[in-house]
């Protein structure tokens, strides 16, 4: 791939997956003034036997049953249904919801985003946690720690344009960028979602989007699974979650408390619980922590040398034009107004391009697993050609292609918006943590991109009403029969565990682990042993910090994805200085005084 460095990097994020590191978009040659002609052949056609519903409140659903044709969860008498929550003529939201395999009718219910901004909840799907993975030979196959195991999941591919979630539909292709090109720039090579892009651009309004479509879903259910008694709702997300679980979460909460006191009409649920993993929840507290997980991580890895920390020192420190200084001023800006945006997307390009990426340009190490090289074959991308199949779109009632997990459109319209560095996420987790509902935060302590200092960082700047608490906890081995899989600190509805081995995608890495994490966190067992019953005054009693170490991988090549580190006889190094809250407190007053 001839990628310019800079373009690789900026798709680079925490995009789950980052589109450019695919085989997939081939070269086209834009600019041309003739309407080419699409070859027919490649068009999906139109599914065959699709079914629909209307919903109590009037929505139209369509769907088919996947299962019924071999496709993903094909445990006998499971159900799964996929298909769209079609809100207008130009909303069409792509769900794909699994029964739990265990007991369905008492079992909660638990949406699954991925992040991005712009990728597919898809990936969550068929590479982490969803019923099946995906074979090299283009089949699906059962996934044994699936989280369907313990609960019903809908996994929702959000906003429109992600996935197969469309506004409206057309032939065209992928440019280099990832980016729709109509008929008239370049030869189609398929069907494409066209939306705009600029409509839904920052986590509060996905948030309101991704609301209706999710009414519009559970007015259906009893229709879908008219057995269904819980009405118990879980968040889980992942990466760009960070900012979606808790923005989402609390615009859900509020929405919830309308519908029970009768001021708005909808499906009232119980708010149970947030899972996050490996978030990007605020970048003001983990920006610093790029440059500390590059040369002082628990692998014995130092990516890069002294001169290049030392630069991204002053890129992040720096008065006027620093990383940080620059997120101050957003915080003074009206997010709402282009010149605020602009402001906000300027610091979160700093914070990117100067403090985060060199790491990329000089590390040579996986943006979402430093164990792994930067171009990660790991986990393989066969869903991509499996999604291309005409027998695969017909059985899950679609009828456009899927060439990448990432919607790039969308992903720079939030750009622009400078969302990323937006400061409401980790106030609306503080909200969310004050109403009692429980919250995990889980780091594989392997990612570089939304790596587990800062995801700690985050945890103990959190300023709710049992933060001394929670920061006089300490951590304790997670083990799962025995086998210690992490460290975690929990102190009553709130906890964070770090992973050991895993990147990114934790529950790849770790998939034991993962289930009983969301098990545990679902059901409120203790997180870390799931022996005991989570009362209000549960705390670990354990280490102030996370020491665990693992033995230095060296730089593999691009072409073995050996993630395999031995735990044993690792050198003990001593772990991140922590300069502790002097930074949040110094943002926390800059965001009152913005507000007054
Ligand atoms: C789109 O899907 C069709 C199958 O319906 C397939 O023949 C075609 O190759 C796909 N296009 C791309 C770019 O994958
Ligand atoms: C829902 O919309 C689809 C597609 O427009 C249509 O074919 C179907 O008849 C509608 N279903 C109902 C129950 O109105
Ligand atoms: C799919 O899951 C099976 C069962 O857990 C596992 O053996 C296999 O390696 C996984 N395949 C991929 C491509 O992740
Ligand atoms: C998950 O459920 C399947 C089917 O019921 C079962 O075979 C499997 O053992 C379960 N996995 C775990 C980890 O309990
Ligand atoms: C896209 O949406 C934005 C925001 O709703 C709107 O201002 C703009 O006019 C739309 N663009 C097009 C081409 O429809
Ligand atoms: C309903 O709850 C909301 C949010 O808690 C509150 O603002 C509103 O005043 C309440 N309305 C009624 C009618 O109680
Ligand atoms: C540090 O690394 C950079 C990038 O590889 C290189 O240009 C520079 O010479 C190195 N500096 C030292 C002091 O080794
Ligand atoms: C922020 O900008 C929006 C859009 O221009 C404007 O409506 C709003 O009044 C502004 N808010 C403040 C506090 O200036
Ligand atoms: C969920 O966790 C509880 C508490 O540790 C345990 O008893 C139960 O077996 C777990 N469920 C599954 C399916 O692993
Ligand atoms: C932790 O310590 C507190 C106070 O010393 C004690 O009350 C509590 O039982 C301990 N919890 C555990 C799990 O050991
Ligand atoms: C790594 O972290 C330790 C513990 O906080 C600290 O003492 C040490 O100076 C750090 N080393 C580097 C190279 O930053
Ligand atoms: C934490 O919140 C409390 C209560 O809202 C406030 O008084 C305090 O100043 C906050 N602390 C920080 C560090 O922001």
């Amino acid at each position: 791939m001839h990628y310019s460095s800079k373009v690789l990097v900026v798709v680079a994020t925490c995009l789950g997956i980052a589109s450019a590191f695919n085989p997939g978009p081939k070269i086209h040659r834009p600019g041309s003034d003739k309407v080419m002609q699409v070859n027919k052949r490649q068009l999906p056609a139109e599914p065959t036997d699709v079914l629909s519903i209307t919903t109590s409140s009037g929505v139209n659903i369509t769907y088919k049953e996947p299962g019924n044709e071999g496709i993903c969860e094909t445990t006998p008498g499971v159900k799964s249904y996929a298909g769209f929550v079609n809100l207008a003529p130009d909303v069409h939201s792509f769900f794909w919801w699994f029964e739990s395999r265990r007991d369905p009718v008492n079992d909660p219910i638990t949406l699954w985003l991925n992040g991005g901004p712009g990728s597919d909840s898809l990936i969550g799907l068929f590479q982490e946690l969803g019923p099946c993975n995906i074979s090299e030979d283009l089949v699906t196959q059962i996934n044994p720690y699936a989280w369907n195991n313990v609960s019903n999941m809908l996994f929702l591919s959000q906003p429109l344009g992600v996935g197969f979630s469309y506004g409206g539909k057309a032939p065209g292709s992928m440019s280099i960028f990832g980016s729709y090109l109509n008929a008239q720039e370049a030869p189609p090579d398929g069907r494409y979602p066209v939306i705009n892009a600029t409509a839904i651009d920052t986590t509060d309004l996905a948030a309101v989007a991704a609301w209706e479509v999710i009414q519009g879903f559970l007015s259906g259910l009893p229709q879908l699974a008219p057995n269904l008694k819980s009405k118990t709702f879980n968040l889980a997300t992942e990466s760009y979650g960070g900012h979606y679980g808790p923005a989402f979460f609390n615009y859900f909460y509020n929405q919830n408390q309308l519908i029970a006191n009768g001021s708005a009409k909808g499906v009232q649920l119980d708010f149970n619980s947030l899972t996050i993993i490996n978030g990007i929840i605020d970048e003001y507290i983990q920006a610093p922590y790029y440059p500390e997980f590059a040369v002082n991580n628990t692998y014995g890895i130092k990516a890069y040398n002294q001169s290049i920390y030392d630069y991204t020192q002053i890129a992040l420190n720096a008065p006027v034009f620093g990383c940080l200084t620059q997120i101050e001023s957003c915080y003074y800006a009206n997010q709402s107004a282009l010149v605020g945006q602009g402001v906000c997307t300027e610091a979160a390009n700093e914070c990117r391009d100067n403090v985060e990426s060199p790491y990329y340009a000089f590390g040579g190490r996986g943006v979402y697993d430093i164990r792994h090289p930067y171009e990660d074959p790991t986990p393989p991308d066969y869903i991509i050609p499996f999604l291309n199949q005409a027998s695969v779109q017909d059985a899950l009632g679609v009828d456009t292609n899927y060439t990448s997990f990432s919607n790039t459109d969308i992903y720079y319209a939030f750009q622009q918006t400078g969302d990323f560095v937006y400061p409401n996420f980790l106030e609306d987790l503080e909200h969310i943590l004050n109403s009692g509902v429980r919250v995990s935060l889980i780091y594989g302590d392997a990612d570089y991109i939304c790596n587990w200092f800062g995801g700690e960082a985050v945890s103990l700047a959190v300023n709710y009403t049992h933060t001394a608490e929670f920061r006089r906890a300490g951590y304790i081995p997670m083990t799962v029969d025995g086998v210690e899989y992490g460290e975690t600190r929990e102190f009553g509805n709130f906890s964070f565990t770090r992973v050991y081995e895993a990147g990114h995608e934790v529950p790849y890495y770790q998939p034991i682990a993962s289930l009983q994490l969301f098990n545990r966190t679902i059901f409120g067992f203790d997180t870390a042993t799931g022996t005991q019953k989570v009362s209000a005054n549960l705390i670990t009693n354990g280490t102030a910090q996370a020491t665990h170490t693992e033995s230095f991988v060296p730089l593999p090549s691009t072409s073995s994805a050996s993630p395999s580190a031995s735990a044993t006889s690792a050198p003990k190094i001593p772990i991140i200085p922590r300069n502790k809250w002097a930074r949040y407190e110094k943002k926390a007053r800059l965001v009152k005084d913005a507000s007054n």
